[in-house]
């Protein structure tokens, strides 16, 4: 293997320093998994989940779990393949902390709920398998960090909300905490990757991100009834995931003085994408729904 001798030479711009700085903020925040779960079974020793809570909390953190070997395998490999200092070690951190947080899902599911693996569904399944084959850097990094990693986020918040567990309440703000700092890493780097593009890759890029959406759409809706079921709204919780996504891809735009523009079909279709999977009246049929989605999603 050749050595990068630029590697040595210590000097980094901003954005390079600000990646290496997500890895020094995770070597201070690191925690230890064992220890954590251990002392949340000790403290909540004597409660339970719910008889009718257990089966769709099962079927919504099973993805979860998944969610995070992939986060883990997908972070290993942007490490091994970032050519520079301040990327490469800021997703190897990464890396570090999506294998602590499979182990503790993985231990927490065969503690609390009996969890035997088995099969995700498809849909759910379609946007981690596309993030995870893709050899492209930028479509891993924005499905990873900027797609995958806030709709992770806002799965936990809205099960902290459901107060279903109490060991959960406590577990997933670590969770949080680490996830936050992932999203870091794509939008301090995605800009630099964006830049290179030529206009036509832009538009691929954008089109895989459309199909990306349209994924994860389904992927939550697949878990509808389970959120109902703990008692949360879907709606609300796609339209955080959305308001999180879009977050991040305004402040990119800003970061790379590009203006709003490049996203806005991006946005049109979410909205679109949005008011057929959760259409409120369930007596309308197809076409109806997909006129009057239509024209709700352009009249913002
Ligand atoms: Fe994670
Ligand atoms: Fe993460």
């Amino acid at each position: 293997m050749i050595v990068p001798f630029d590697f040595l030479n210590g000097d980094l711009d901003d954005v390079e320093r600000g990646l290496a700085k997500v890895y020094h903020t995770g070597q201070n925040k690191i925690w230890n998994g064992r220890e954590v779960l251990d002392k949340l079974f000790k403290k909540y020793s004597d409660t339970k989940i719910k008889e009718s809570h257990r089966e769709p909390l099962q079927n919504i953190l099973s993805i979860i779990l998944w969610g995070e070997y992939v986060a883990w395998t997908v972070s290993s490999e942007m490490s091994a393949n970032f050519k520079e200092f301040g990327a490469k070690i800021a997703a190897v951190s990464q890396a570090h902390d999506e294998a602590r947080h499979f182990y503790v899902m993985r231990d927490y599911l065969q503690r609390r709920l009996n969890y035997k693996p088995s099969p995700i569904f498809g849909s759910a399944l379609f946007v981690l398998k596309e993030v995870s084959t893709t050899n492209d850097l930028a479509r891993k990094l924005l499905g990873m960090q900027l797609m995958i990693e806030p709709v992770a986020i806002t799965i936990f918040r809205f099960i902290r909300k459901s107060n279903v567990d109490p060991i959960l309440n406590e577990l997933l703000e670590y969770y949080e905490a680490d996830e936050a700092r992932h999203i870091a890493i794509g939008m301090k780097y995605l800009p630099k990757l964006i830049k290179k593009m030529s206009a036509w890759e832009k538009i691929l890029f954008i089109l895989w991100q459309i199909k990306m959406i349209d994924g994860e759409i389904r992927g939550l809706k697949s878990i509808e009834e389970d959120l109902i079921k703990i008692g949360l709204n879907p709606l609300d919780v796609f339209e955080f995931a959305e308001m999180k996504q879009v977050s991040c891809l305004k402040l990119l735009s800003k970061d790379m003085g590009i203006g709003e523009g490049m996203w806005k079909p991006v946005l049109k279709l979410i909205r679109f994408r949005k008011k057929i999977a959760f259409y409120p009246d369930k007596r309308h049929g197809t076409i109806q729904k997909i006129i009057n989605s239509f024209f709700e999603a352009i009249k913002k």
